[in-house]
């Protein structure tokens, strides 16, 4: 009897290191931890795909339910400022306000937009929620974070649209007159998708006329920021790292805009953006990573542009050439009048050239960016920053964004 316990606990064992490990850059911090983290997120897809089989529900909303339960371990602080939900113009928000301001004085104001490649997450995620309350207290400011809807209700541009009205209402006068937030300190910020759709509000802010108080700052947190190119050197090389793989990214990418997911494999070779794509010519020098990264970061790669590519393709993915979904794509005069700007990067991820290259764009029409580039960093870390799933690079990376917000908004 003891024997054939042991033997089937060494099995299981067994099964169960296998199912855990993955081979990971040597760099990466704490491998073990991420592997662990790995194992978990690729669990609730399995069970997400299965429960979705059985017709019980949709393998989104089964994910988003797990990830909730998952961050709920971790505690909210007593204190802190107060916080309440409303809305902006039809669109729902989160309000926080720091509750540390002497009476009278202004406080600053930033939106948050969260990640969750525009299908996932939530503002009253824990560490969504846990983040916005640092910041708040430690900006003295109020924090709006948005509520945008998310695929599989609403598709590309509403995400973005969400976000628009809800930056735009709340840089009314009156309205940050309401709150006590002083017009010449507001910022915007985001995530991976919300990173994106931060950068993209950004632009559209900046160039319009109508929208009379202007944001300062922009602090963008390994933001997706273009879909033309899935072969840049960091697609490549972190092709399988978690936690956002590089076909994982591009499924975000075809759900984003209601396209086939049988796409995918024609995404993958950049059959897109071939030489023979007319309409990607005249934006070609704005995503050649060739000229916009430094040689440090071409590593071993060599760029994917096929002389022939997928006839048409572009016809059923148009959104991949407008800025609203890939501001890197956005010309020089726009990119000039967006706000002083924080970026951060993972080493580990395969959005770290999106940024690179954007911090680049920006930087050569004149706007002030500060390179955040953490070596030991993968795609995430930004909610990986309380227990139970707590990294170094998590800790850090929130303590970057704050005091560079502290700095410059
Ligand atoms: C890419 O386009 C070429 C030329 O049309 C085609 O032969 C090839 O099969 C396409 N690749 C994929 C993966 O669809």
């Amino acid at each position: 009897m003891m024997r054939v316990f042991w033997c089937v606990s060494l099995v299981l064992s067994l099964g169960i290191a296998y199912y855990i490990y993955i081979p990971l850059p040597e760099t990466v911090g704490e491998p073990w931890k991420l592997m662990l983290l790995d194992a978990t997120i690729r669990s609730m897809f399995s069970v997400g795909s299965v429960v979705h089989a059985l017709g019980l529900c949709h393998p989104i909303k089964f994910i988003r339910g797990s990830v909730k339960t998952l961050q709920n371990l971790s505690p909210v602080p007593s204190g802190g400022p107060k916080v309440h939900d409303t809305t902006f113009a039809g669109v729902d928000v989160r309000v926080y306000e720091s509750s540390g301001v002497e009476q009278g004085k202004l406080k600053r104001g930033l939106i948050f937009l969260h990640g969750g490649g525009w299908a996932l997450g939530s503002n009253k995620e824990r560490s969504y929620d846990l983040l916005c309350r640092k910041m708040s207290e430690e900006l003295k400011a109020v924090v709006v974070s948005v509520e945008y809807r998310l695929v599989p209700d609403v598709y590309f541009p509403v995400q973005y649209e969400d976000c628009l009205v809800a930056t735009t209402h709340f840089l009314r006068p009156e309205v940050l007159a309401l709150y006590s937030v002083d017009p010449a300190h507001v910022g915007i910020s985001g995530d991976s998708a919300g990173g994106n759709l931060a950068a993209a509000v950004a632009q559209q802010v900046a160039v319009d006329e109508s929208i009379s108080v202007k944001l300062s700052a922009q602090a963008l947190i390994y933001p997706v920021l273009q879909g033309v190119d899935f072969n840049t050197p960091s697609y490549m090389q972190n092709e399988k790292v978690p936690i956002l793989y590089r076909r994982g990214m591009i499924q975000f990418w075809l759900q984003y805009l209601k396209a086939d997911q049988s796409l995918v494999h024609q995404l993958l070779v950049n059959n897109h953006t071939a030489k023979d794509q007319e309409a990607v010519s005249k934006h070609r020098a704005k995503f050649d990573w060739t000229t916009l990264l430094s040689l440090e970061f071409h590593k071993k790669y060599k760029p994917v542009i096929p002389a022939k590519g997928t006839p048409n393709i572009l016809e059923k993915l148009p959104a991949l050439l407008d800025v609203r979904a890939s501001p890197l794509l956005a010309e020089d005069e726009v990119l000039r009048r967006t706000p002083r700007a924080f970026i951060l990067t993972c080493e580990h991820d395969v959005l770290r050239d999106d940024g690179l290259m954007y911090a680049r764009r920006l930087q050569k029409v004149g706007v002030a960016v500060t390179s955040d580039l953490h070596a030991d960093g993968f795609h995430g870390i930004l909610s990986f920053f309380q227990p139970p799933t707590s990294f170094e690079s998590g800790q850090r990376a929130v303590k970057n964004l704050i005091s560079w917000l502290n700095d410059n908004l």
